[in-house]
């Protein structure tokens, strides 16, 4: 598997700088070149998509097309009632976007990434917003290594790094440390052409260097449903360039 030259800044914000395809690709290296990208121009990237500053048109929509997904995940945790008494995993946190609002809240919160420099920075985020609290715990860590069981076990935009073997590992994975639910969100592969299409009229020529991997919704439902989930509810965010499906999925013999 090629890691693409960044040469592009527009292209490289659209679907995570990784050439787009929806194959089985070369699992091997998938983790390493997501680690690599996430702890360097990466890690640039999206520490700007996810903070306040001022970023360019399309690095704006994902912006807000990503604080929607976010947004989203909260109000149906707020809704159960219970956010306060739960334990949760954000299992590739990012910098923090959902851990911090979610100790706020007074979950307790676990949080990991496979980038050091991203959970770096989400370290320093919660330390501002919040004070010096151990909670959220933030920690460098392949999710698939992670160990435990939380009530509910949170994966938003990880997915798409990953082509549909090493999801469906990863899915499996993330279910058994869940107690009670999994959240995660995927970009579906319904929109591919919509994306293949706006990558080709905002970014001619060869610097359109972007990888993503796209899902089948009915894919990834399989995957949960064989593993004894069931979905409870689901959501989409679409704006121009953000595309993302959130599933909650519980065990039929529990509730929220
Ligand atoms: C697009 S960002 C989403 C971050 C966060 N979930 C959010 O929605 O704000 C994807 C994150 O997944 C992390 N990641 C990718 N593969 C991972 C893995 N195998 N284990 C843990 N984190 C991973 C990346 O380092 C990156 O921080």
């Amino acid at each position: 598997m090629r890691h693409q030259t960044d040469n592009s800044p527009q292209a490289s914000d659209t679907l995570n700088q990784f050439q787009l395809r929806h194959g089985n690709g070369d699992q091997s290296d998938d983790k390493i070149i997501v680690q690599n990208y996430f702890n360097s121009i990466g890690f640039e990237r999206w520490r700007r998509i996810y903070g306040q500053g001022d970023v360019n048109r399309v690095q704006k929509d994902i912006r807000e097309g990503h604080q929607q997904t976010i947004d989203t995940v909260i109000s149906w945790l707020n809704a159960d009632g219970n956010l306060a008494s739960l334990s949760i995993c954000d299992a590739g946190c990012g910098v923090g976007t959902l851990s911090i609002p979610l100790a706020q809240a007074g979950a307790s919160v676990f949080a990991s990434d496979i980038s050091e420099k991203m959970v770096g920075e989400a370290t320093v985020r919660a330390a501002v917003t919040m004070g010096t609290a151990a909670n959220p715990t933030f920690v460098v860590q392949d999710l698939e290594t992670l160990e435990g069981s939380y009530h509910t076990v949170i994966c938003l935009d990880v997915l798409i790094h990953y082509p549909q073997k090493k999801a469906a590992d990863m899915i499996h994975h993330l279910g058994s440390l869940a107690n009670t639910r999994l959240i995660l969100s995927f970009a579906p592969k319904t929109y591919f052409y919509t994306i293949l299409k706006k990558i080709g009229e905002f970014f001619p020529g060869p610097s359109k260097a972007t990888r993503a991997y796209l899902h089948q919704e009915s894919d990834i439902i399989h995957i949960l449903e064989q593993q004894g989930w069931m979905v409870q509810r689901s959501a989409m965010t679409k704006t121009n360039f953000y595309f993302s499906r959130i599933l909650e999925v519980t065990r039929p013999t529990h509730s929220r």
